[in-house]
């Protein structure tokens, strides 16, 4: 279960304070899929970077099943993204010297461990999540040779490789035409019927009647849990 309880996040910048979460408190279990939608501006990047480990809110407490992720280490946090949290980022944030298969194997770097069976498996599920969002025929190609929308295919196969318990998506079908938006939907509708939990931004309504829940997000509040 993800459990985001009165998290609260404030920017200070150049003097001005934006509340980018006020008071935040979200439930997600295992096997659900939930869409925050919400305008620009309005929280979204910055409640999926607490949720996600990445950012530390001013108060609050975000937990994940039994693990408290600001309370334990940054190591031991780094850790634990690495192998419980998927994150695909607004702006992708590919390795740009790496191919798509190189990049989608990144995600398996920071894991401790692994074993020359586990590094076959993990390029059998590289090439599996590849195949899936169409990039096939794109394997050797670095980010700066691909569209924008097969970089973000590129992220969210990265974002899976590990099969992550939480994994959270910020605007993944922003760049796609109709038939991967769909693809991509069905991909992370299936995660979530497999028992993982899919937490995602968009603006896109679309996109959000794919998810099991749709929260409405304004001026960092959650407003409305539909
Ligand atoms: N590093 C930062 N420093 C100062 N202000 C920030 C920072 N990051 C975000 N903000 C501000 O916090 C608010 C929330 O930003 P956030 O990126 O979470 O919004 P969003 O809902 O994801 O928007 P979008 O739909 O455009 O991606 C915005 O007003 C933004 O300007
Ligand atoms: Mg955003």
């Amino acid at each position: 279960m993800l459990q985001l309880d009165r998290v609260e996040k404030t920017y200070t910048y150049k003097g001005q304070q934006i509340f980018a979460l006020r008071q935040v408190t979200l439930q997600l279990d295992h096997g659900n899929f939930v869409a925050v939608c919400g305008p620009s501006g309005c929280g979204k990047s910055t409640m999926l970077f607490a949720a996600g480990g990445l950012l530390r809110p001013d108060d609050g407490i975000v937990r994940i099943d039994e693990t408290n992720l600001y309370v334990i280490s940054a190591d031991q946090r780094a850790q634990y993204r690495a192998i419980e949290i998927g994150f695909v980022f607004q702006q992708f944030h590919l390795v740009p010297y790496l191919n798509v298969l190189d990049n989608v194997l990144a995600a398996s770097l920071a894991l401790e461990g692994i074993n020359r069976q586990m590094k076959v498996n993990l390029r059998d599920r590289a090439l599996e999540l590849i195949e899936r969002f169409g990039l096939a025929d794109r394997l050797s190609h670095v980010p700066s040779k691909l569209s924008t929308g097969e970089r973000q295919r590129t992220a969210l196969a990265r974002a899976l490789l590990n099969h992550p318990r939480l994994l959270l998506a910020d605007e993944p079908t922003g760049n796609l035409d109709d038939e991967n938006t769909e693809v991509v939907c069905q991909h992370l509708a299936e995660y979530a019927d497999n028992g993982g939990m899919v937490l995602l931004a968009t603006h896109d309504q679309r996109v959000a009647s794919y998810a099991d829940n749709i929260v409405q997000m304004s001026d960092g509040t959650i407003f409305a849990d539909i």
